[in-house]
């Protein structure tokens, strides 16, 4: 029977770096409040859109599963973020990419989208409708961020990651899976004015509109309830026991977050892999950029049992108990760049500030 395994992993961080010190200029906060409460330390601002960044991180992981983008069927971007509504950033990449035997498709379930993406690629590459999918999460969620919000402006980063899931006769692959959504509490993490359902003359009076707005403890709450339950369901219909569990990798949104989940799971932290102090919150790509670099630090061992826990906006949630193949070193290295940047930070948010409001000493 056909098996979808993941093959190849990359990723793609734009360079520049809004550290808690700098956010310590634009809102009332500091470095130890932001720490404590979240674990980040800094985030990295892009000077590119979300398909460049979704490009890099797919030719990346392209080379590391030894594969020639005309290989691809499916590129699949999960993203909250792409550079325009029409067409979907997916299109975008396939294009960059020259995947020209690729379908190509935005799946948007917020910072769930890359679980949710590498589920349904699974569920086609297992069913026989495709051999190959390159699932990419990439986010330039700074770009919908008041810098006026410190409730929201110390959390969020920039960001890719990507995998390719092929058809392959070795074991392992997805094991049991759960996605799940509670659309009834949407308006408790959301951009109401973010796409076509706002008034454009409410929007011109109030730019903020279109800015992630949070009821941070309410979104906390319930990531807790999620994340810890279907991960422990996920691994139940593995038939896992709990001690099996090599590695947890989790969204990364907040450290105390990614512990309640691992204190459910009973895992040692050794267990765990956490990244937030360098990235924040890059929504759909915080996933597979922990993947790639779990692999990177020979953190997954051949036929390692992993399960992956995710919950975003929606508010949706998603959990993976997933078994690695027997391959954990790339088969070759793409010498993919972004174009170069000054790495100037608040010249990148000039933008953000002209739009929203505030800056630096505001
Ligand atoms: C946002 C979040 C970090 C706030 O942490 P918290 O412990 O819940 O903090 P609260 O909102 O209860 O605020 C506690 C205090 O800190 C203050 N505070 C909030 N943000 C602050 C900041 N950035 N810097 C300094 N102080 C801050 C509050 O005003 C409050 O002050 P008060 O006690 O004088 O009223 C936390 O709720 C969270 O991570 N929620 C989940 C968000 C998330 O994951 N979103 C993405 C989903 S994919």
């Amino acid at each position: 029977m056909t098996n979808s395994l993941i093959t190849g992993w990359g990723k793609c961080l734009p360079p520049t770096v809004l550290t808690n010190h700098d956010l310590e200029s634009l809102v009332d906060t500091n470095d130890e409040w932001i720490t404590a409460r979240t674990g980040i330390k800094e985030r990295r601002i892009s000077h590119v859109g979300t398909a460049d960044l979704a490009t890099v991180a797919g030719k990346r992981a392209l080379a590391a599963a030894g594969l020639p983008p005309a290989d691809v069927d499916l590129v699949s971007v999960a993203t909250c973020t792409p550079d325009m509504l029409l067409p979907s950033a997916a299109s975008l990449v396939q294009d960059a990419l020259g995947a020209t035997n690729a379908g190509a498709v935005d799946q948007n379930a917020a910072c769930s989208g890359f679980l949710y993406s590498l589920i349904m690629a699974s569920g086609m590459v297992d069913g026989g409708v495709i051999d190959t999918a390159l699932v990419i999460g990439s986010e330039r969620l700074t770009y919908l961020i008041d810098f006026t919000d410190r409730g929201t402006a110390v959390l969020f980063g920039d960001g890719a990651g990507a995998v390719v899931v092929q058809a392959t006769d070795e074991p392992g692959g997805l094991k049991a899976s759960e996605l799940g959504s509670d659309g009834a509490v949407a308006d408790i993490l959301w951009a109401p004015g973010s796409g076509t359902g706002v008034n454009r003359m409410e929007l011109e009076k109030d730019h903020r509109l279109q800015a992630i707005a949070m009821n941070g403890p309410e979104v906390f709450k319930r990531a807790v309830t999620a994340m810890g339950h279907s991960s422990t369901r996920v691994v139940k219909e593995a038939g896992w026991a709990l001690e099996d569990v090599d590695l947890l990798i989790p969204h990364q949104a907040n450290v105390r977050i990614i512990d309640a989940t691992a204190r459910r799971l009973k895992l040692d932290p050794a267990k765990v892999f956490v990244n937030i102090e360098s990235y924040g919150n890059t929504s759909a790509a915080t996933i597979p950029i922990a993947l790639t670099e779990a692999l990177e630090a020979r953190r997954v061992k051949p036929g390692a049992k992993i399960v992956f826990a995710a919950f975003g906006a929606g508010l949706s949630w998603a959990a993976a108990a997933y078994e690695f193949g027997s391959r954990t070193e790339p088969l070759g290295e793409s010498d993919a760049e972004l174009p170069p940047t000054d790495g100037d930070v608040m010249r990148l948010l000039a933008d953000n500030f002209a739009y929203y409001g505030g800056g630096p000493g505001s």
